[in-house]
């Protein structure tokens, strides 16, 4: 089955519109695994637009669960995400002017980064490093070469297409780019505007997903009806609808 893991960056933009305290992501991914979530997984920017400094260290030292830190290559992050060791550890690329990650990470164009920063979130006891990626076969086998043991594709394309033939066509690419990755000997992540309308045709075309990220429809959702049912509802949906072989 599919992990689901929540992001719950969106509770800290809500936060931070006020500067007040809350809502707090911490009390926020309590509920999202009593509603069944996998992991919880966060993205500290550089510009510390949502999820703070102190948000990583309190939900590190509170959750007993698989947390996914999202990064960019910027040494001061990489530094945090060191210190704090997360079971995963997923490479973004980053904008300041971006509203959020707008694709994914050119893993050739950083592969000199890559392989020193790579090592060092291993040596400091992050047990997988995954690497954002379009579905691109050129990017994919840079990943492979990288060291990572995971991708996470990135659905945004799908998620925003406009119209059926432009969907059936990135589902496609999705589906060799999973293929590819798997055969490389990668896991298979996803992630970027998934959520329950789209999330049945994701997984009949595309094989091999491990685990999925979803964030702002849970965190949309959950205004209306919380995050424990948001999460259920999100997980019914992924237990009814198993990726294609
Ligand atoms: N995966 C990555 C790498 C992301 O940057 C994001 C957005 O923060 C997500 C998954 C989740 O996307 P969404 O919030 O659209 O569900």
């Amino acid at each position: 089955m599919t992990r689901l893991l929540i992001n719950i960056d969106h509770v800290a933009t809500l936060r931070n519109a006020r500067r007040e305290t809350f809502p707090d992501p911490l009390s926020a991914a309590r509920a999202c695994l009593d509603g069944g979530a996998d992991g919880i997984v966060f993205h500290l920017r550089e510009d510390r637009r949502h999820i703070k400094d102190a948000d990583v260290e309190r939900i590190r030292a509170e959750l007993d669960t698989k947390l996914d830190f999202e990064l960019s290559l910027a040494e001061e992050i990489v530094a945090i995400c060191c210190r704090n060791a997360p079971e995963l550890a997923t490479l973004v690329p980053e904008r300041r002017e971006e509203v959020t990650t707008e694709g994914g990470l050119d893993v050739l164009g950083n592969s000199k980064r890559l392989s020193s920063v790579i090592p060092r979130l291993y040596d400091h006891g992050v047990a997988e490093v995954a690497l954002f990626v379009d579905p691109d076969p050129e990017q994919i086998e840079a990943a492979a070469r990288s060291g990572a043991n995971a991708i996470e594709l990135h659905t945004g394309d799908y998620a925003n297409a406009a119209d059926a033939a432009a969907r059936a066509a990135v589902l496609s690419r999705l589906a060799t780019a999973a293929r590819q990755a798997h055969d490389l000997g990668l896991r298979v992540h996803a992630g970027h505007g998934l959520d329950i309308h789209n999330y049945p045709a994701f997984s009949k075309a595309v094989p091999h997903l491990a685990e999925v990220s979803i964030g702002f429809a849970i965190v949309s959702r959950a205004l209306f009806i919380g995050f424990k049912a948001a999460v259920e509802e999100m997980r019914s949906i992924i237990e009814a609808h198993p990726h294609v072989a």
